[in-house]
């Protein structure tokens, strides 16, 4: 450890991360996989892993409750995440919400929601592969903490990163996927069924097969990762 880190720990403002390739220790993202959920908070806040961290306002970790059954993903903040820190609190956050309540769920009862992508893309562009890649052991180190009973996937970003392969919503909508053994469903993006008023009645499909999973799954049953 150098000087400067050991005065900072001294002061109690250590750990500091560094990237390895610089100096010698490993890159926040790298060491997600150890953290609590306060190491794990401070890592996103100062997390400069990939571009992104250079044109966002603020990180975005993700929301409610950190022992809930239902865990939803989306994609990345976009401009109103990112002037707040919270997940989908703009017009497709209107929507979740209301996504949420048709099936009995409200944010923050033992609902979490979590985005793969921690920082705004600019533009509201899709997250790159790189972006992805870098922030994707933060997602999983959430899931490994909350270990939900079910997650759902908003939008293809999501569902391909969770399930580790390119396919079109169409095609993984309807079924019962499982990551690291916990149950998943594939649904539509809020901000995409904004603007595809018909799919709205395929994304209710969705969210009754995710409760009717849900209330399938014998009660008490300790959550999945081994
Ligand atoms: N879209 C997302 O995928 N996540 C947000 O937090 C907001 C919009």
């Amino acid at each position: 450890m150098g000087r400067r880190e050991i005065f900072l720990e001294e002061m109690g403002l250590g750990p500091v991360w560094r990237y390895r390739g610089k100096l010698g220790v490993a890159a926040p993202q790298e060491q997600a996989a150890e953290l609590d959920w306060t190491g794990l908070k401070a890592a996103v806040a100062g997390c400069m892993a990939c571009e992104l961290h250079k044109t966002r306002n603020r990180t975005v970790f993700g929301v409610g409750d950190e022992n809930a059954d239902w865990l939803f993903v989306g994609e990345a903040p976009g401009a109103d995440e990112d002037a707040m820190g919270e997940p989908f609190v703009g017009q497709a956050g209107k929507l979740l919400d209301n996504m949420l309540k048709s099936i009995g769920l409200k944010r923050g009862e033992n609902v979490y929601i979590a985005n793969v992508v921690k920082s705004r893309p600019p533009g509201n562009r899709n997250p790159l592969p790189g972006e992805i890649a870098a922030c994707l052991p933060y997602l999983k180190r959430q899931i490994e903490l909350i270990r939900p009973r079910l997650i759902v996937t908003l939008g293809k970003i999501a569902s391909e990163t969770l399930l580790g392969r390119e396919a079109t919503i169409a095609s993984l909508r309807g079924k019962v996927h499982t990551y690291q053994g916990i149950p998943l469903i594939v649904t539509y993006h809020p901000a995409y069924l904004l603007r595809t008023l018909n799919d709205k009645a395929k994304a209710w499909e969705d969210l009754s097969l995710a409760r009717e999973t849900m209330q399938a799954l014998p009660s008490g049953a300790p959550s999945h990762i081994s």
